[in-house]
């Protein structure tokens, strides 16, 4: 196992106790309130699912290497399916997802420019993507701080910054390195293509939303035909609709 599963694994068994809280559900509203009501929705970089979890109603697929995160993910029924994958290389079709999520992933993959690429791969035309990812003012003070705005009790604050702090430390260790929050925020904006209109909402001052949509009717106007891909080669199909089963 790398540095970086190690890692993972071990932030897994805190990673609700640092960030189940009122702060991320309202983020979790906001994700929900940016993607429609049915279809396929594909979580990259899912976790334990807390920012699918207000679209759990739907099909959520969940993405990640993970699995000790997804199987909470899973268990908490906020994500109905998953596929352990590198979010760069899914295994989906192409445009398979009427949206995609990718909630603080970008900023702690070696490749976001490749991430993006991969969500925007897998979306249908007139999808919504949703991109989510940490300010600069997210520090451990911070969060702490906008936590007890957003009501968390004192000790619950407090356990839930032990376990960032301790996550903190062990990922100097593990050698993974967050990339810093500008870099991510303007690699998103630069990825809004004349086709593609792009919405931003900056919550609690610590996390950065945005939203792009694939504009087919953009496209149309313009004369240009969406050119035509190769199917992926391992490509996992996805049902459409509600009907996805649990699975592993
Ligand atoms: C900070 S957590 C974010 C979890 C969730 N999206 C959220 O907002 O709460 C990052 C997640 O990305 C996953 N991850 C890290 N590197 C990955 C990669 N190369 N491909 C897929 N998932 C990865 C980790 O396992 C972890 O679950």
């Amino acid at each position: 196992m790398s540095f970086a599963a190690g890692f993972w694994s071990a932030y897994s068994l805190v990673y609700d106790l640092a960030w189940d809280t009122p702060l991320t559900a309202d983020v979790a509203r906001v994700v929900a309130a940016a993607v429609p009501d049915d279809g396929v929705v594909v979580d990259l970089g899912t976790g334990t699912g807390l920012a699918a979890a207000a679209l759990s109603a739907r099909e959520v697929v969940g993405v990640d290497r993970s699995r000790w995160m997804t199987q909470r993910a899973l268990v908490r029924g906020r994500i109905t399916r998953r596929i352990l994958a590198d979010a760069i290389s899914t295994g989906l079709p192409d445009e398979a997802a009427d949206a995609v999520v990718c909630a603080n992933l970008a900023h702690v993959h070696p490749d976001p420019a490749a991430v993006l690429a991969e969500a925007q791969r897998i979306l249908r035309p007139g999808g919504t993507l949703v991109f989510v990812t940490p300010t600069e003012a997210a520090t451990q003070r911070g969060v702490f701080r906008a936590d007890r705005r957003c009501g968390l009790p004192l000790v619950r604050a407090m356990t839930a910054a032990a376990a960032r702090y301790g996550i903190g430390v062990l990922a100097g260790f593990s050698r993974v390195l967050p990339a810093s929050p500008s870099r991510i925020s303007s690699l998103i904006r630069t990825a809004a293509s004349p086709g593609t209109r792009i919405g931003h909402r900056r919550m609690h001052d610590l996390q950065e939303i945005f939203w792009l949509r694939r504009d087919r009717i953009a496209c149309d106007d313009a004369g240009v035909s969406p050119r035509p891909r190769e199917p992926s080669r391992s490509a996992t199909p996805l049902s459409r609709g509600r009907a996805g089963a649990r699975a592993g």
